[in-house]
């Protein structure tokens, strides 16, 4: 545990180091940085979470996000997960409540950054596979999110952006993050440049890419960065091949 992954993110000095912390429940939400609109559909397996994350459907009852995004694992009925919309503003939007929730064993608040939340009722809406090998940890990811459209903004748009990012070898990622980077559990994207990334507000939400059989397949969870969109900085995400039996499991036992 690092210091700078433990700060808070709220204020423009906090956001200037690396922060796991969600938008609070009454920041406005906002965007991905760098990112044009999704179009309404284009990723039907996307949910916005009330307290300001992203999520993705991992079975019609059942969304996978952060661990840092939720507050522990037990009963809990006041997340409201809203679907079926880009625009959350949207007439169309289905929202659903919480009724329970499972944190990642052994989460502490580094590494391991993934969490199942379970529905009042299903969603009929596509899923989203996740990826049970490393065989898709490289390429080209998309990544879509309500979250902050730049570093520090705080507020944005409701509508649903979407940018891609360039895998990025732990070897890389550890020039800028050192030992912060846990290899085996966690998995670097974004472009040398810059400008383009996830940020506060977009945690939760998956990256993801299509598979050999040309379907979408979630790789990873966005977790954290040193600020966002930064030159040289990547963003950080959990390994979702690392995690996919242990997500299974929790799954069926949810
Ligand atoms: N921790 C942030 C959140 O809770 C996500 C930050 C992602 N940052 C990045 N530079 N990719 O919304």
């Amino acid at each position: 545990m690092t210091l700078a992954k433990r700060a808070a993110a709220v204020g423009a000095v906090a956001l200037a180091v690396a922060s796991l912390q969600p938008v609070s429940a009454n920041a406005a939400d906002t965007r991905v940085v760098g990112g044009t609109p999704a179009a309404q559909s284009e990723f039907p397996f996307m949910v916005h979470l009330s307290m300001g994350c992203g999520g993705a459907l991992y079975k019609k009852d059942v969304v996978l996000t952060a661990a840092h995004c939720m507050e522990g694992s037990g009963p809990n009925r006041s997340i409201t997960v809203t679907a079926g919309v880009s625009d959350l503003n949207s007439a169309a939007a289905i929202k659903v409540k919480s009724t329970k929730v499972k944190v990642a064993p052994g989460y502490d608040g580094s590494g391991k950054d993934w969490a199942l939340i379970k529905l009042a009722r299903p969603i009929d809406k596509p899923t989203l596979k996740i990826t049970t090998t490393t065989r898709y940890n490289r390429g080209m990811f998309t990544i879509a999110g309500w979250g902050d459209p730049s570093e520090g903004a705080g507020t944005g748009t409701t509508k649903l952006q979407k940018a891609t990012v360039p895998f990025v070898a732990d070897r890389v990622c550890k020039r800028h993050y050192g030992n912060q980077l846990i290899s085996k559990e966690e998995l670097c994207a974004g472009w040398q440049r810059g400008a383009t990334d996830t940020c506060q507000g977009d945690s939760g939400g998956p990256m993801f890419r299509k598979d050999d059989a040309g379907k979408w397949i979630q790789v990873g969870i966005v977790s954290w960065g040193d600020g966002c969109a930064r030159t040289g900085v990547p963003g950080v995400y959990t390994e979702v091949s690392t995690f996919a039996k242990d997500i299974a499991r929790a799954a069926s036992a949810l």
